[in-house]
């Protein structure tokens, strides 16, 4: 088929590349010069594994194109992906002035019968305000369709979660753009819902706040585990034993961070309170989370007795594992409060500096270091705060050596607390009983 994306983000670019690796032609539009000046080049604009090379092979192969003109797509695809950002308002809510601009670009080029399919995260009923845009600004009578195919990639493994989904979600209102959407989607090798517009788009915020509640749910045992001396990892994985709960989403910790669960949590809790219905479910989940930097910091504050004038190395400034984004990363936030409290931070990352230098640039109390060892010379204590595997295999000897007091305050759970204290390292961990042998 042919295909057009508008927008060059994650869930852009990575459907538009995945959907040429599967053989369609695909034109990808972004109004960035420099975005797809090095995309052209077969340079993706963000870290994410796998993402480039397939990028290069599909340029390679042709039948991938990028372009800064959204009419080039109109004119050439079936199927128009509108995966623009979404990013939040001041009052949590979703500003959808870039889906806007995108339907209009959409109608003042539209000559031919097309699918409109929303794939960015939108609010319920957004499909209305796409095919009203659209409708209200056509140069000439046309058919169309809106559709809704939310995306529920997750960054650091993005291309295995578009290639090999759990689900496949079809929101649609006419047969037309059902067996066309069923068609380009033949081959995937899994569960395919189809229904009405409103459900689909409700399936997305519905699955991404589930989740933050879950995480929500996981560190709020964790603060009983803490003051009852049970271990919250054992008592997840008790639940999770059980099929109707599962194991996944589980882990407690230093909180949920990314451009998405965060985002999508606050945006529907808007969209409830909208239609008049009490939202405080979503309301606990995200000050649960909020509260989870402040606990933190707290317990740095314990193992440092004061923070002001310590030198305090954060590890991990990406909001995970596996990507270089740092938006809404509990990393950089952690880092932002002991500033605050007088800390000198040793900041380190695999992956994402260079972002977080945008948002926190260095300074005389903010020192970044290109290697992890070096981040931990003097240092007070290490917060861990992304579970990078190389963070999570650290030589914690080789750390003690370099370290001022071996102090470890763990936001990942990422070790064994019986095997770390042995290793004569103070070691905070979060909902589990911690050892104190320094
Ligand atoms: C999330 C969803 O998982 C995807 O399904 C969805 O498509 C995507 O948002 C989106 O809306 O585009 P993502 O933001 O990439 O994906 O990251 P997640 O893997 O969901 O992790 C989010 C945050 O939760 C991270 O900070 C992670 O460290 C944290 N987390 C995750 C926990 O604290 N505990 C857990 O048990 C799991």
């Amino acid at each position: 088929m042919k295909i057009g994306v508008i927008g060059a983000g994650y869930v852009g670019l990575t459907t538009g590349v995945c959907f040429s690796h599967l053989g369609h032609e695909v034109f990808i539009a972004d109004k960035d010069p420099d975005r797809i000046g090095l995309l052209r080049q077969g340079k993706a604009p963000f870290f994410e594994p796998g993402l480039e090379d397939m990028l290069k092979k599909c340029l390679e192969k042709g039948g991938l194109h990028f372009t800064l003109d959204t009419s080039e797509i109109v004119a050439a695809s079936e199927v128009i992906f509108i995966c623009v950002g979404t990013p939040p308002r001041e009052n949590g809510s979703a500003d959808l002035s870039q889906i806007e601009q995108a339907s209009r670009d959409i109608a003042e080029n539209l000559n031919a019968y097309r699918i409109i399919v929303e794939k960015s995260t939108v609010p319920v009923k957004t499909s209305y305000w796409i095919e009203r845009t659209i409708r209200l600004n056509l140069k000439k009578p046309v058919e169309f369709d809106v559709a809704s195919n939310p995306e529920f990639l997750r960054e650091g493994s993005a291309i295995h979660d578009f290639m090999q989904p759990d689900r496949i979600v079809i929101g649609v209102s006419s047969e037309r753009a059902r067996n066309i959407l069923l068609k380009l989607y033949e081959n995937f090798n899994c569960p395919i819902i189809v229904t009405d517009i409103a459900s689909a788009e409700l399936i997305k915020h519905a699955s991404n706040s589930f989740l933050a509640m879950k995480i929500a749910y996981a560190n709020l045992l964790a603060d009983i585990c803490e003051k009852t001396g049970a271990d919250v990892k054992v008592v997840t994985k008790g639940m999770g034993l059980d099929e109707r709960i599962g194991d996944k989403f589980l882990e407690a910790g230093i909180g949920y961070g990314g451009s998405c669960l965060p985002k999508d949590v606050k945006a529907f809790i808007r969209i409830g309170e909208e239609l008049g219905i009490s939202m405080d479910l979503l309301k606990a989940v995200d000050r649960i989370n909020e509260e989870r930097l402040l606990a933190f910091v707290d317990r740095v504050r314990q193992a440092l007795w004061n923070i002001s004038g310590k030198h305090v190395a954060v590890l991990g400034l990406a909001f995970k594992p596996g990507t270089d984004d740092v938006r809404e990363s509990p990393g950089l936030k952690v880092a932002k409060l002991l500033l605050d409290e007088g800390a000198i931070v040793h900041l380190y990352d695999p992956q994402a500096r260079e972002n977080a230098e945008k948002i926190l640039p260095p300074g005389e109390n903010t020192l970044y270091f290109d290697e992890l060892y070096k981040a931990l010379e003097h240092v007070d204590a290490a917060c861990i705060t992304t579970a990078w595997e190389e963070i999570v295999n650290l030589d914690v000897d080789k750390a003690r050596n370099v370290m001022r007091t071996p102090i470890f305050i763990d936001g990942r759970n990422i070790w064994e607390c019986e095997q770390i204290i042995q290793k004569g390292v103070e070691y905070y961990p979060v909902g589990r009983p911690r050892g104190r042998t320094y």
